[in-house]
């Protein structure tokens, strides 16, 4: 299926801390932008968007170089980034459209062609895992409810969407905070799916999520996965090493 990919860059990264937002950190030597990128290229992406700040222009330009790309302004919220990546595309517009979260690093071939594939009866389709923990509600500090946590899963990205639909649902949404597209999706009564992914999805957040992204980077690697294993990190449960394999 035809499809061009938004990736939103244009966050401070408050939470994660370090020395510059978490996007243009490095993860095995490798910026956590031009992960994703390369990816999503290697992937078969038409177009790549990349949404930063204006600001951070040349840093983007320093760490994409050589890959085939380009940059528009992103907003205040997220949703406003999105917005602009999407605007973007709008001359020549995909039959599907992923959008990304730069903050997370490992995507597959894998993963982009079973969300494409998903697209065939749905007009959006996202990766998402379930919940495993038990939910608690609280505040200040002090329980009050036990949430039923039965058919809630975590939504991660790439999100994919019929860049029609996807188009159309921004038009509609009224407005207010959305922390994935997906909702806007639902919002405008679009058919979404969830298709089945593994932990190596996840965002890098807080600072504890880089010593996991190494772990996981250096799992890839097939010369140091056999001492990752060995020395019990606990990361081959979830870790599929030699699906992991990505073209550099
Ligand atoms: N993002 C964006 N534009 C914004 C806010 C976020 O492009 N105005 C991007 C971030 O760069 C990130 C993704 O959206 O790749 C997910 O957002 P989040 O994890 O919240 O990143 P930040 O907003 O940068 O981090 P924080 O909320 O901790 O400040
Ligand atoms: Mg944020």
């Amino acid at each position: 299926m035809d499809f061009s990919a938004v990736i939103v860059a244009a966050g401070a990264g408050l939470r994660a801390g370090g020395d510059a937002p978490k996007q243009w950190r490095l993860v095995a030597g490798k910026p956590v932008l031009r992960w994703s990128a390369e990816a999503l290229l290697a992937a078969g992406a038409r177009e790549l968007v990349v949404v930063t700040s204006a600001a951070d222009a040349g840093r983007a330009e320093a760490v994409l170089a050589g890959l085939r790309w380009r940059r528009v302004d992103g907003g205040v919220e997220r949703i406003d980034s999105v917005r602009a990546g999407l605007a973007a595309l709008a001359d020549a517009p995909p039959e599907a459209v992923l959008v990304h979260d730069a903050a997370r690093p490992f995507v597959t071939t894998a993963h982009v062609a079973a969300l494409l594939q998903a697209l065939a009866d749905a007009e959006g389709a996202l990766p998402a895992l379930p919940v495993a923990d038990t939910l608690k509600r609280a505040d200040a500090g002090r329980v009050t409810a036990t949430v039923d946590r039965s058919g809630l899963h975590r939504a991660q990205t790439p999100q994919a969407f019929r860049f029609d639909a996807l188009a159309h649902a921004y038009a509609a949404w009224p407005g207010g905070p959305a922390t994935d597209d997906a909702a806007v999706v639902e919002a405008a009564g679009g058919r979404v799916v969830l298709i089945p992914v593994d932990p190596r999805l996840a965002k890098l957040t807080y600072p504890e999520d880089f010593p996991m992204a190494e772990a996981l980077a250096a799992a890839a690697a097939p010369a140091t996965t056999a001492r990752i294993t060995r020395t019990g990190l606990g990361l081959d449960h979830h870790l599929h090493p030699l699906e992991m394999g990505r073209k550099a």
